[in-house]
């Protein structure tokens, strides 16, 4: 036990650069007081003891305003920084060196009994505020932004962020499809962001899908206009010059009128 809480004033001093001496991180960092608390309960719940760990996880919680349930898992050095608003459910399964920052929720989403709480593997990081709701895995060394509402898998190395959370993995090979629709949608001076397959926000989602039926329609379109250059050799490919010069002059005459309703001045 003592051992375990040196490695987790250890944790305080390499993820908090406010953090100055044991005296000052034993006395003064709820995380770390709610961590002892929380060992102690969760001996007291295996052991059987439900009624004394409840006890006394209601004391930490009422003492740094942490809650972690008794029956949670938690792995080594683990780190709660500011600690405020912290609730960190029943069947809650935490690696070593995790780190959670204040008001974030480890919560379930259903009243069912059974495992309805996440499992966070080693070395993640989980910003202010967020939430991660369902009894899934949050992957090694991933990192959840702050204010993410996470309610599916999280791969690892994988940062998820937003509500609905979406997923960022940097320098991730893509593959051929991706790659012409990004192609694409660069030639026709659209920036993608994330507009990748795995990605979940649904407006990014929406302008992929869209993306892909314009590719589509256009491929169409020039195999349309090739044949029926075939069959009818006057008619223009759409390589050629689409406007006639009597169209092109109407063109120019319009959006003259146009410039003068919205700049008479630059038009005298
Ligand atoms: C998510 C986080 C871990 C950064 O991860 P990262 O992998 O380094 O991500 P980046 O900073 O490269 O950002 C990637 C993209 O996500 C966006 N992003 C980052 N954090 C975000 C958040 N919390 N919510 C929404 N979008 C976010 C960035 O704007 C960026 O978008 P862009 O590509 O359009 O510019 C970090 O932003 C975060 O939220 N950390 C929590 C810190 C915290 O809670 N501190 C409290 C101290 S008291």
């Amino acid at each position: 036990m003592l051992k375990q809480l040196k490695e987790d004033i250890q944790a305080v001093f390499a993820r908090d650069p406010a953090a100055r001496n044991t005296l000052e991180v034993l006395t003064t960092y709820p995380g770390i007081h709610a961590l002892i608390m929380h060992r102690v309960a969760h001996e007291l719940w295996t052991k059987d003891c439900k009624g004394s760990a409840r006890l006394l996880s209601s004391f930490s919680r009422f003492a740094t305003g942490i809650e972690i349930h008794p029956g949670a898992k938690i792995g080594h050095r683990f780190f709660i920084d500011h600690g405020m608003g912290v609730v960190i459910g029943e069947t809650a399964e935490i690696g070593d060196d995790v780190t959670l920052y204040h008001g974030v929720t480890l919560g379930g989403t259903t009243w069912n009994k059974g495992k309805r709480h996440p499992t966070l593997e080693d070395g993640v990081v989980v910003g202010a505020g967020a939430k991660i709701l369902g009894p899934f895995t949050v992957g090694k060394n991933a990192k959840v932004g702050s204010n993410a509402v996470v309610t599916k898998e999280v791969p690892a190395d994988t940062t998820a962020v937003g509500n609905p959370a979406r997923f960022i993995t940097k320098n991730k090979p893509k593959n051929e499809e991706e790659n012409s629709l990004r192609d694409y949608a660069e030639s026709i001076g659209f920036q993608p962001y994330a507009t990748t397959q795995d990605q979940t926000d649904p407006i990014l989602e929406g302008m992929r899908v869209l993306l892909d039926r314009i590719q589509h329609n256009e491929k169409r379109m020039n195999t349309l206009c090739q044949r029926l250059s075939l069959l009818d050799p006057t008619f223009k490919k759409q390589s050629e010059q689409p406007f006639s010069t009597e169209e092109l002059k109407i063109i120019e005459e319009v959006r003259r009128e146009c410039e003068a309703q919205t700049n008479p001045s630059k038009t005298q």
